[in-house]
């Protein structure tokens, strides 16, 4: 019996070895480590758009030479790089009547922002929007910190690091949380190929928070472990308008330290009954839990809390009836903008690569521009939840 045991641990073992190996092959060819991800460059239309003017504007600000030159092909075709956009903004700013017109950051006495994207179910697609999420709100010139605490680290993945290679000793947000000497949150923060954000990155260490945390708080070792990521935290906020925490798929330690840290909560929704009734399980654990540390003394107040639905097929009558169901349920804290579900959120995700990366020419531009659309007016409405958290 013993001797079946160790075999099939040692296959599984083996399995794992060759997955590894061959995920590593497959980074190293489809991302060379140097050259990790480069972000593509945005037309004109795009680029206007981004900027919140008009392209006739934006051209006629080409000709009086109010903002830098960009890349432009023979044919006359300007391609805005996202460094571009962030000169363009300030240029623009600097020119305005009102200062902040177009740099919709934080100003003096705003707080930091702190999104987390959480729900208990995998798949409900906490990932793709949070990094959808940064994405367009650092191309609309926000400073965005990207934290990713699941230790499966698809946030990592997306920006192109390999955390089963190169996080495996260190460089996580585990270094910056842990009980045991721990580094300051700088010293984790990587920058990324988009400019605007910067990644706090996750891996399969980050898992060592739930294991070690019963016996710090055997220990009283402080600050408790809800305090410690808005602790870690303070050190670099300064530096960013918007903080977003893709949260792994359970409500453990590290999830609770986030939504102790967090200023606003997006639940993400897949709308069919067995997802609702699993978040429905997930609500009442999370209420159960954010009592127990509140009396404990942690702080929690939230801007907001929004219900985020995602995968939405609009011609599958069942699901209008669960969207029904939820906006009567919820009312207002249902976003009013969801996200299609659509093969080129997937499409994309198979390459590592979001919608505002990948080309449109790519996809059927219908499937394209839908999804654009429906994400668009997702991250529009975060924004400008965030804007009226500052009082905008
Ligand atoms: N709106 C969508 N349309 C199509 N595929 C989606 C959509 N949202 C997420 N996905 C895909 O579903 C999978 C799981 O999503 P993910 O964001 O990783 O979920 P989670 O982080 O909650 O586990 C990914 O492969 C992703 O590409
Ligand atoms: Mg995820």
């Amino acid at each position: 019996m013993v001797e079946k045991t160790i075999r099939i641990n040692e296959r599984i073992r083996m399995n794992a070895e060759n997955i590894a190996l061959a995920l590593e092959n497959h980074m190293m060819t489809a991302f060379a480590p140097d050259a990790r991800k480069e972000l593509r460059l945005f037309s004109a239309g795009e680029a206007a758009d981004l900027l919140g003017i008009s392209a006739s504007f934006l051209r006629k600000l080409h000709f009086d030479d109010k903002i830098e030159d960009v890349q432009t092909s023979a044919g006359g075709r300007r391609s805005y790089s996202a460094d571009n956009l962030v000169t363009i903004r300030k240029q623009l700013d600097a020119g305005a009547k009102t200062a902040g017109t177009y740099l919709k950051g934080r100003r003096a006495g705003d707080k930091v922002q702190v999104l987390s994207f959480l729900n208990f179910k995998g798949g409900s697609g906490k990932t793709t929007s949070s990094i959808h999420a940064a994405q367009r709100l650092a191309l609309k010139g926000y400073r965005v910190l990207c934290v990713d605490i699941d230790p499966q680290a698809s946030l990592t993945t997306l920006f192109g690091y390999r955390p089963e290679v190169d996080l495996i000793e260190s460089g996580t947000v585990y270094d910056a949380i842990r009980y045991d000497d721990p580094l300051p949150f700088s010293a984790i923060i990587q920058k990324t190929y988009f400019a605007g954000i910067d990644l706090a990155p996750a891996g399969l260490l980050l898992q060592e928070f739930e294991h070690e945390t019963p016996r710090a708080l055997i220990e009283n070792v402080q600050p408790p472990f809800f305090a410690r990521m808005a602790a870690a935290l303070q050190e670099v906020e300064a530096d960013y308008d918007l903080i977003i925490f893709d949260c792994p798929p359970q409500l453990g330690y590290l999830t609770m330290a986030a939504l102790c840290a967090s200023t606003g909560l997006i639940i993400t929704v897949v709308p069919n009954m067995l997802d609702i009734a699993s978040m429905a399980q997930f609500l009442q654990m999370s209420a159960d839990l954010l009592d127990v540390v509140s009396n404990a003394g942690a702080q929690m107040d939230y801007d907001f809390l929004r219900f985020l639905i995602n995968r939405l097929e609009p011609n599958d009558g069942p699901q209008q009836q669960v969207v029904a169901f939820l906006r009567n349920l919820f009312g207002p804290e249902v976003m009013a903008a969801s996200m299609l579900k659509s093969t080129a959120v997937s499409d994309a995700g198979l390459t590592h690569q979001t919608i505002y990366e990948v080309e449109r020419s790519q996809f059927n531009r219908n499937t394209y521009d839908r999804a654009v659309d429906s994400l668009n007016a997702v991250n529009d409405e975060i924004e400008s939840l965030i804007q009226k958290a500052w009082g905008r």
